[in-house]
């Protein structure tokens, strides 16, 4: 494509005039945004980019891996990835209420990429993922006064770097298109939203380890049988929830007391209104045997058919 081939040109050039010899961190958080920007940035200085991933227990089965596989092979780029699996954890303890959860969760991560990238010395520049939608949305979104959104990655001001932001002239399916002509994967190109808190707003409630297992596996069991039935372009977002709830069944002979699964499934354009999706029952059926015979401590499984208004596409 020959606009895009003239964008990254011209962008490179203008990220090597700016940057100089100097050094640029970027915030990895395998989104689509984040990884154009780190690619981009990595075409045009090489080892200048230094990517920070910050692990925080909430992301999808096989998430961490696949990104962290992506951009040090296949890419060959310096990723440090910092573990603060636990640190979450400790900070969710006991916390329950939706709002406070997104709270700690986006200011822990603050914290934690503040800490660590005062460890590593002499870098100048922050690389962000600002799309042109970003920069006409910012702060005045009606879903940011209903949910305080946060993407990993959207810091705060007073930091000490400068600011380098390639993707802000841009719309998302420019960013697409983008990715594809430099590289990347279309399993990272072509990502469903996924919020800022992660699976930590996927689980309804307090957040603890077992219940992170449980909606991990079911989640990924979706996946897989949404792709299986090539779906996986038709739904716009699709995912499993975990509500804090306990139900009665039966298996063998033996009663349980265990966990339900909640599917939400939606067809969107932007997100900010949406229709639950018609997967057909088949499909359905197949994704639900298998969630209550391979998730341990899962009997039911639920599906929303609300669309958003009144509901909200996430659960909290
Ligand atoms: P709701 O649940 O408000 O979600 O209908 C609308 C879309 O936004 C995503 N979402 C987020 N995205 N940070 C994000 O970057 C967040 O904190 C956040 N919360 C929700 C949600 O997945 C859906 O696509």
């Amino acid at each position: 494509d020959w606009s895009m081939q003239n964008f990254i040109e011209l962008e490179m050039k203008k990220i090597r005039e700016q940057v100089g010899d100097k050094q640029v961190l970027c915030a990895l958080s395998g989104g689509v945004d984040s990884s154009v920007v780190a690619v981009l940035i990595h075409k045009a200085i090489g080892d200048q980019l230094t990517c920070m991933f910050v692990d925080h227990n909430l992301n999808r089965k096989g998430e961490v891996e696949q990104v962290m596989k992506t951009f040090t092979e296949d890419f060959d780029m310096k990723v440090i990835k910092i573990d603060a699996r636990e640190r979450f954890m400790n900070k969710l303890k006991g916390v329950s209420d939706p709002e406070k959860k997104r709270k700690i969760i986006g200011n822990e991560f603050i914290y934690v990429f503040d800490e660590e990238s005062s460890k590593l010395e002499g870098m100048d520049f922050l690389a962000q993922g600002t799309l042109y939608t970003d920069i006409i949305e910012s702060g005045t979104t009606t879903a940011q006064t209903i949910k305080s959104h946060h993407n990993v990655g959207g810091l705060p001001e007073d930091m000490k770097f400068e600011l380098i932001e390639p993707l802000k002239t841009l719309f998302k399916d420019e960013v697409r298109a983008l990715g594809l002509e430099l590289g990347l994967p279309e399993e990272i190109v072509w990502r469903q939203p996924f919020p800022g808190p992660g699976l930590g707003i996927r689980v309804l409630g307090e957040v603890t380890e077992e219940k992170l297992e449980i909606v991990r596996e079911a989640d990924y069991i979706l996946r897989e049988e949404i792709k299986n039935a090539g779906l996986d372009r038709d739904i716009w977002q699709y995912f499993a929830v975990l509500p804090d709830i306990r139900s009665v069944g039966v298996m063998g002979d033996a009663r349980t007391y265990d966990y339900s699964v909640g599917i939400r499934a939606v067809t969107s354009i932007d997100g900010m209104t949406s229709d639950w999706a018609r997967i057909p029952w088949d499909v359905l059926e197949k994704i639900s045997v298998r969630i209550v015979n391979e998730v341990k401590h899962v009997n039911r499984v639920l599906y929303d058919i609300t669309s958003k208004p009144p509901a909200t596409i996430e659960w909290e």
